[in-house]
């Protein structure tokens, strides 16, 4: 029996291996008119996964392992990737759907934005592209939609928010684009205090606070090329100093991490506007479950919670069908790392191409889906019940 059971199991791995993108046909049409070192024509990049074929095409080894690495076995990183298609979609039909569009727009901690997606905070925005995140400001001014920086990212942090788009403000009289600032906090309180004034005085509307990264990631990959972690200290980070932090600034603080409905109702108590959950695209603790894991989990165990607090998701998210399922869980918001990073060797204009991507696909995905209008998407658009990937 162990026999059969094993048997079966090998075949099925031979069968389905793991491909960092599905196989859509670029290679066939655009891997002999693109030479190492070039990049493609940008309009032919019809989907997000292209914008990884490409930038493993035109950046070098060291700069591309950066972005892409996972930790250790990167069995969290693939499985961010391929947990979505392990649940089916439930569509209805005859549905007026023909107004979807116009219900994409949403806020996102009071600040509105055109979509439901966000540039997650990724460092050295650099190695892609000479701009590096002022690409990521401009890109996400056009296309309205929200960037939070990273605190490792390759521009200063002045000449970031110098880059802002006047006129493009989200919210009352403010008139600069609200950009949200992610921050690796510390027990230096003196530190801690002066970078939150740094970031008041600049302007950003919430700080996003990585709570994933106590350690350094394991990450062999990158530490083959020699490019390991931006945060490779120790730190020591509770919710006592969370209290702490809060009376240093009036801006909200949004622990970014969150990997367990204990610790997603601790952050609730505690008295979070916001949780953000992410297994950091599977680059710091390997096995780690993905978001939409967590998502399910907080819904099936304490799903006020989506009531209580803004939920914001990422990790592995390429697809308007990926955002639609955080969406129906309850979530409120969907990062986007490696994509945009990626993208960001097009420049600006790649960086709108995947937001544009992105608006179109969720839209009709939603319309194929039955759904009038996204804000009421909900749980019943999908089987929660999961297929077993390994031997469908
Ligand atoms: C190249 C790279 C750098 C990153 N740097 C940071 C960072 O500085 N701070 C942080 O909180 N998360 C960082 N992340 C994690 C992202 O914010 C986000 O959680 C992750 O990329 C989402 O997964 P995805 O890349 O599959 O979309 C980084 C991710 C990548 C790929």
């Amino acid at each position: 029996m162990r026999f059969t059971l094993l048997g079966l199991a090998s075949t099925a791995l031979a069968a389905r291996p793991f491909m960092n993108e599905p196989d859509t046909g670029i290679d066939d049409i655009l891997g002999a008119t693109t030479p190492n070192g070039s990049l493609p024509p940008l309009e032919k990049m019809v989907g997000l996964p292209d914008f990884d074929w490409a930038a493993r095409k035109k950046l070098n080894g060291s700069a591309y392992t950066y972005y892409r690495n996972g930790a250790a076995g990167e069995w969290s990183y693939r499985n961010n990737l391929e947990v979505f298609q392990r649940f089916r979609l439930r569509p209805r039909v005859m549905v007026d759907i023909v107004n979807i569009e116009d219900s994409l727009p949403t806020t996102i901690l009071g600040q509105k934005y055109s979509a439901p997606f966000f540039i997650a905070p990724c460092a050295r925005g650099g190695l892609a592209h000479p701009d590096a995140e002022l690409n990521f400001v401009k890109g996400a001014a056009e296309e309205n939609i929200l960037y939070m920086a990273s605190l490792f990212s390759s521009k200063s942090f002045d000449d970031i928010y110098a880059a802002r788009v006047p006129g493009n403000s989200s919210s009352g009289n403010d008139t600069q684009q609200a950009l949200f600032q992610q921050v690796y906090l510390t027990d230096d309180i003196n530190e801690t205090r002066e970078l939150f004034q740094k970031i008041e005085k600049a302007g950003a509307k919430a700080i996003i606070m990585t709570v994933d990264s106590a350690a350094d990631g394991n990450r062999h990959r990158a530490a083959r090329y020699g490019v390991g972690s931006a945060d490779s200290s120790y730190s020591l980070l509770t919710w006592d100093l969370y209290h702490q932090f809060t009376k240093m600034t009036s801006l909200p603080i949004v622990p970014k991490g969150i990997q367990t409905v204990e610790d997603a109702r601790l952050a609730v108590q505690n008295g979070v506007k916001a949780i953000y959950l992410s297994n950091h695209g599977g680059r710091q603790l390997d096995t780690t479950p993905s978001s939409l894991e967590v998502a399910l989990e907080i819904y099936e165990e304490a799903p006020e919670i989506f009531q209580q607090v803004e939920v914001f998701a990422d990790g592995g998210v390429r697809y308007g069908a990926d955002v639609l399922k955080l969406l129906a869980l309850g979530v409120k918001a969907v990062g986007v790392g490696r994509p945009f990073m990626y993208s960001n060797a097009f420049g600006v204009e790649g960086v709108k191409r995947v937001s544009k991507l992105l608006k179109h696909e969720i839209a009709i995905d939603a319309a194929n889906l039955g759904v009038a209008d996204l804000k009421k998407i909900g749980p019943e658009y999908v089987n929660w019940k999961s297929v077993n990937a390994w031997f469908s």
